[in-house]
């Protein structure tokens, strides 16, 4: 397939064909995700920090880790747009300081567009990034880098004052210059008329079927993520029951003495070079 451009996706946009994003977070899930053709966009979440640092939040991880993955998930990537999030912290202290980080993801991390979290508060940094030439991926809704002062991960914009903010929002977003908007935990009513009153693609995610794309963790589609199971996540594939069997069968075979077979699975030296040896 050929390389996917922003201009693409405002294509599938228009056409009502839904965009298909998934998160990838080193080498090979992203020559997984690039595996299909269906596959639009590539994300490297900051979920980065729990399914595959064992942090407990995203906000633990540093700028430099994202960009030791993003150049990683860069290298098996093909096809999708390739999208990183800027982590927390890197887009807060000051405009200045969020080109000099987002132009780090760019060039270090080589990712094509970066990923913000947050609402008006940040459309001077979305504008900025965008004049620079940095397409921007916006994020409302669920803000998971604001779980401590939100307490918690709860669905977003339920009543009528918050369905007004995720909307004012993703307006303002827009406005800005973002490319793309990504809409968590939201009532699907909100999902489809926030859609609605927008250009820009929406990728949704808890957000109801009726977004403009859809975007899932690749450990939860792929069934390795033993954490929290939230109500939008669908599993794909069931791999830590067969990743924990290859383990378990791999430990049964040494300790049986079963494991190499010393047919198909070992080395054998020259009778004649043996004789010598000996
Ligand atoms: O970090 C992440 O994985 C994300 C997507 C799920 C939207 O932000
Ligand atoms: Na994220």
């Amino acid at each position: 397939r050929k390389k996917v451009t922003i201009q693409a996706l405002q294509t599938l946009r228009h056409s009502k064909t839904p965009i298909s994003m998934l998160t990838a977070y080193d080498y090979p899930s992203s020559l997984a995700c690039s595996s299909s053709t269906l596959t639009d966009i590539t994300l490297v979440g900051d979920s980065l920090a729990q399914v595959c640092l064992g942090y407990a939040s995203t906000t633990q991880l540093t700028l430099s880790e994202m960009i030791h993955h993003a150049r990683a998930v860069a290298r098996g990537n093909t096809h999708p747009f390739l999208v990183a999030d800027m982590p927390f912290g890197s887009y807060h202290t000051s405009i200045h300081d969020a080109v000099a980080n987002a132009v780090r993801l760019v060039q270090e991390g080589r990712v094509e567009g970066v990923k913000l979290e947050g609402g008006r508060e940040i459309v001077d940094v979305v504008q900025r990034l965008t004049n620079v030439g940095i397409p921007v991926m916006a994020h409302v809704g669920l803000l998971p880098q604001r779980h401590s002062a939100m307490s918690g991960y709860k669905v977003q914009g339920r009543s009528v004052e918050g369905a007004k903010k995720v909307v004012e929002d993703a307006l303002a977003l827009q406005k800005a210059g973002a490319f793309a908007i990504v809409v968590e935990a939201v009532p699907q009513e909100l999902g489809q008329y926030v859609t609605n009153r927008l250009k820009i693609p929406t990728i949704g995610i808890g957000a109801g079927p009726h977004t403009s794309g859809q975007v899932l963790v690749y450990d939860d589609i792929m069934g390795t993520w033993s954490g929290h199971k939230a109500k939008f996540v669908r599993r794909f594939a069931n791999l830590k029951e067969v990743r924990d069997q290859a383990v378990q069968g791999f430990g049964e075979a040494v300790r049986e003495g079963q494991f190499p077979d010393s047919e198909a699975e070992s080395y054998s030296m020259d009778k004649n070079e043996w004789d010598r040896f000996m």
